[in-house]
């Protein structure tokens, strides 16, 4: 069963495939797109090493040399940018040829934005290999890299020709991976459709053994995220609903040095428990909501607080400051995400500093 969620972008627009067994049909699925038969694979080794014969297979006849970089966010910059865009050079990748991303969602955002700037614009296909890249990152076009200065500073808005959601590479996750990707499953639930959520507190916890329902729990986010991005591709206005949870994620996660302490959809899930613990706190969403969404994380087996994060983390007010450290600040102010119950999330310019550090003491 192959499920195809279209992203209506007009000259833009592309088809996102979720299903089984899709790594076997690159060949088919990629084959329309290309104008000489080879594409030009961009993957890490440890993704490479369990999928690109299959991939390769799949393509049949078309040629897939392939770069295979260092997994781990330190690909995703400068070297990593400079690495990817030379091999394309010396492969004699040209304007009408395709590059295919195999890996998570750092591939696809390096990927993405390297096919953004090699001869002003080539054609990409993303091949998400984690559950969090396959519902989010992988759809939407945001690609880029981190500087110094920090995460996803240089990038552009480019949008793929193609995604391949191919459920039965999921199976190679660790359980924590699977987890942590499906924090930003229960996003878009909380975010904009509590039926959605309804359905994943009924399901959810049987995601990783039935392929079935994790097509639908795909092509859903899937879906839902295509909707937001036709509305506001350039993310000025609803796109920011994506970031629910992010900005006590992104806290968390610089909290953490960006290490394996806390791995990003595990921050983005304890970061919605308390987006929602603060909305209840400003007598916004009823009480009984965050407790639902804790409820519901513990069901998953997952973390809901900072006290669930291993080791020492800094107190209340350093973490505020690092919250206000949001690459979504515009002219000084926050973007924040808010909840007026679940399914019914809105942005916010105000960050009510005192109802933060309430939430953020009595979390950790
Ligand atoms: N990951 C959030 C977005 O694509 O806008």
């Amino acid at each position: 069963m192959i499920e195809t969620v279209h992203v209506p972008l007009g000259a833009r627009a592309y088809d996102v495939h979720v299903g089984r067994g899709l790594l076997a049909r690159a060949g088919e699925m990629i084959g329309p797109l290309l104008r000489r038969p080879r594409v030009f694979v961009v993957s890490e080794r440890r993704v490479a090493g369990l999928q690109l014969d299959a991939l390769r297979a799949g393509l049949g006849e078309i040629e897939a040399p392939a770069l295979l970089l260092e997994p781990g966010e330190a690909t995703k910059g400068w070297e990593g940018l400079a690495q990817t865009v030379e091999w394309l050079l010396d492969q004699k990748c040209e304007r009408g040829d395709v590059v295919v991303a195999l890996g998570g969602g750092v591939i696809g955002d390096l990927v993405g934005f390297a096919a953004a700037i090699l001869r002003r614009g080539v054609r990409f296909v993303q091949v998400p290999t984690s559950l969090l890249a396959q519902v989010d990152s992988s759809v939407g076009g945001k690609t880029a890299i981190n500087t110094r200065h920090g995460k996803n500073l240089v990038g552009a808005f480019h949008q793929p020709s193609l995604v391949l959601a191919d459920v039965d590479i999921l199976d190679t996750l660790t359980p924590r991976d699977f987890r942590a990707g499906y924090g930003e499953v229960m996003k878009y639930g909380l975010l904009g459709d509590a039926q959605f959520f309804g359905w994943l507190e009924r399901n959810a916890p049987r995601l990783a053994d039935d392929p079935a329902l994790r097509i639908e729990a795909v092509r859903h986010s899937v879906q839902m995220k295509a909707d937001i991005v036709a509305r506001d591709e350039t993310e000025q206005g609803d796109r920011a609903l994506l970031n629910l949870g992010h900005t006590f994620c992104h806290a968390l996660e610089a909290a953490t040095g960006y290490s394996d302490r806390l791995l990003h959809g595990e921050g983005v899930a304890i970061g919605c428990a308390l987006a929602f613990e603060l909305s209840a706190r400003l007598g916004l969403c009823a009480q009984e909501d965050p407790s639902r969404v804790r409820a519901h994380l513990q069901s998953m087996g997952m973390a809901r607080d900072l006290r669930d994060i291993p080791g020492d983390l800094p107190d209340a007010e350093t973490l505020l400051a690092l919250m206000g450290q949001d690459k979504k600040v515009i002219e000084g102010r926050l973007r924040f995400v808010l909840a007026r119950g679940i399914g019914e999330a809105f942005v916010t310019a105000e960050l009510p500093a005192a109802e933060v550090l309430g939430v953020l003491r009595a979390s950790a």
